[in-house]
This record gives structure tokens, C-alpha cells and sequence, in this order.
């Protein structure tokens, strides 16, 4: 870096200092009410979890059901679903299939979720199912792409929509599975990253709109972690990220109950750790700057021609 950059590099972190101060002070102004869980209620806490099968979902099921919560466990393979779950006592648990690409599907689980929760209500939403298909853009067949699109996208609105009533009743959180591809397009990951960046996208605009009605909205990213979804990948496209260590899925799922608890109408950006955090300071910083050293860091990580 030349000491010209280095100049600019201090100039917008000034900038952006100072304005992150004025806004803070002006978001203060607006005296948006707390979200409902910061009030004690008289009933167990409840949470939807889609992708609940497998994975970071079924680890944060897992973990809020040790947490003393009622859980709501859906997911496309009701299988795997109930061999992972189905031990569980009823006053627990309540376990259902759903197809998050199919809004009705989506509309039928908040149904059966609502009907089965203490209360009928719904203080969390986690949006965590998803796909990936890590190949070069051209090997991946349409079908495949588009369906990556449908579940990582439209299922998030599918699920949430109909979810929104009972969360605004609760003042409750919409948490949803973002990922270190939401901040930079990705080689061999192009349509899955562009999935996560609406993630990112959709969180801060929906967070914006529903804070004044004391409903929290965040997301929670992390660049790779150990679960079936990375275990079926051809690793060969990107020979950089076998020789680092994943995240586990537990991690992940501590960091969600973090997010639910932490999440304030300021803050709605998570992450898992330390390194995920600083790719998004890094790309951040290197578009500030004008540079495309983000694009060379993640070309050389990969192994991509450029
Ligand atoms: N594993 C990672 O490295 C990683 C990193 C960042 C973000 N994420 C995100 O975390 C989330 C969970 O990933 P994971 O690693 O636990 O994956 P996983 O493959 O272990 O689990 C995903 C679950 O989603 C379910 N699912 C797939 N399509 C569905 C549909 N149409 N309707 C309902 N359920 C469906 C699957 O049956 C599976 O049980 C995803 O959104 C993923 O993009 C994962």
C-alpha cells in the first residue's frame, strides 16, 4: 500500500467514524420500542427453525431446546427430521415437513407451528435452510441454479411473510443464514454468494422497516463451516479452503442465540468469528479504496484464473 492510500484509508475511517456517531445519535432520537424479548413472559420462549434436519439448523435446535425452548423443527426430509428429533416429548417439540420454494407449504408450517406453541406465539424465526453447489458457473445445470435462487431466496420471504404476524404480536426476531459470500461475488460459488448478498440485502431493509413495530431483524454469516452441506462438495475448486479450518455448526448455533439476544434495532450484522468478520472489514475498506484487492485475495484463495 503507498502512504497515498494509507492517507486515504484514514480519511474515510474519520469519515466513517463520524458518521456512524451522528447516526447512532439519530436513530436515539426515534425512541423505537425494545424488542419483546427484553420483557419477561410466563410461558416458554418459542422458536421456528427451518432446515432443521441437518447441519447449523439442527445444531440450534439442539441448543435452544437445552436452552429450556419450544422449538419448531421443518425441513424438506421429515426423514432425517425424525430420526434426528423424534425422541423428543411433544411439550418440546413440535417437528414438520416443508418446502420452503412453495409459500403455501411455508403459510401451513407457521399454522401448525403456532397451533402447537405455548401461548400461540412465535418469538423467533430462523430462516436457515439453504443449498450450494460449489462448480464453475457453466457446469451447473439451470435447473440448479435457479433452485438455488428459489430456497435461498424465495424461501426466506416464504417463510417470513406468513410468519410476520405472530412475530410483530411477540415483538419477536426474524434470524437468517447469511454467509462470509454475502459481502463479494465468489468464483465457483457466483449464484449461491448472489443468494447470500439478498440475505444481507433483505435483513437490513426489513430491519429498518419493523423496528418501530419492536421487531428485530438480523442475519448470521460465516465463511465455512463442517456440516453435510460442505461435506458433498468437489473441494478441488477451491484448494485454499481444505487447508483451513471450518467452523463448526455448534459455533454457529451459539452465535444465533448471541444474535437473538444481542440484536438491537443498531445491530443486525453476526458473525460467527473472527476471520469471517474481517473478510467483511477487508472488502469493505478495499471498495472504499477503489481497489479490487479483494477480488485478487479471493481469486489467489481459490485458485481462479483471472
Ligand atoms: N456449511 C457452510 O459452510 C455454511 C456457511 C455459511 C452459510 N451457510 C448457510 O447455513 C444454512 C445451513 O447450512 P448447513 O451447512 O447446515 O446445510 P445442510 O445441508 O447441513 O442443511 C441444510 C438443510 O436444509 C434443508 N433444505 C434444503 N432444501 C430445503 C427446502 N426447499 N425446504 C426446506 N428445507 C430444505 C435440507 O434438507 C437440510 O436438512 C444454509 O442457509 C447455508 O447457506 C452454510
Amino acid at each position: 500500500m503507498t502512504l497515498k492510500q494509507v492517507g486515504a484509508a484514514l480519511l474515510v475511517g474519520g469519515v466513517a467514524a463520524a458518521a456512524a456517531a451522528k447516526a447512532a445519535k439519530a436513530r436515539d432520537a426515534l425512541g423505537e420500542p425494545e424488542s419483546g424479548l427484553a420483557r419477561p413472559v410466563d410461558r416458554k420462549r418459542t422458536i421456528l427453525v427451518t432446515g432443521a434436519a441437518s447441519g447449523i439448523g439442527l445444531n440450534t435446535v439442539r441448543l435452544f431446546l437445552a436452552k429450556g425452548w419450544f422449538v419448531g423443527a421443518f425441513d424438506l426430509d421429515e426423514e432425517a427430521l425424525r430420526k434426528a428429533l423424534g425422541d423428543r416429548s411433544a411439550s418440546s417439540v413440535v417437528l414438520g415437513r416443508v418446502d420452503v420454494c412453495d409459500g403455501d407449504s411455508c403459510k401451513s408450517a407457521v399454522e401448525t407451528f403456532l397451533r402447537a406453541a405455548p401461548g400461540g406465539a412465535m418469538d423467533a424465526l430462523f430462516n436457515c435452510a439453504g443449498i450450494l453447489t460449489i462448480e464453475e458457473f457453466e457446469r451447473i445445470p439451470l435447473a440448479r441454479q435457479q433452485l438455488i435462487i428459489d430456497v435461498n431466496c424465495k424461501g426466506v420471504i416464504n417463510m417470513t411473510l406468513p410468519a410476520l404476524p405472530a412475530l410483530k404480536e411477540a415483538r419477536g426476531c426474524i434470524i437468517t443464514m447469511a454467509s462470509g459470500s454475502s459481502v463479494a461475488g465468489i468464483p465457483y460459488h457466483v449464484t449461491y454468494a448472489a443468494t447470500k448478498a439478498f440475505v444481507y440485502s433483505f435483513t437490513e431493509g426489513l430491519r429498518t422497516e419493523l423496528s418501530p413495530q419492536g421487531v428485530r431483524v438480523c442475519d448470521v454469516s460465516v465463511n465455512y463451516v463442517a456440516t453435510p452441506m460442505t461435506a458433498t462438495q468437489q473441494w478441488s475448486k477451491g484448494s485454499f479452503l481444505v487447508k483451513n479450518n471450518f467452523a463448526t455448526a455448534s459455533s454457529v448455533a451459539g452465535t444465533v442465540w448471541d444474535a437473538l439476544h444481542k440484536a438491537t434495532r443498531f445491530n443486525e450484522h453476526f458473525y460467527v468469528d473472527d476471520v469471517t468478520a474481517k473478510t467483511f472489514t477487508i472488502v469493505a475498506l478495499s471498495r472504499a479504496l477503489g481497489l479490487s484487492y479483494h477480488t485478487k485475495l479471493i481469486a489467489e484463495s481459490m485458485q481462479a484464473k483471472i
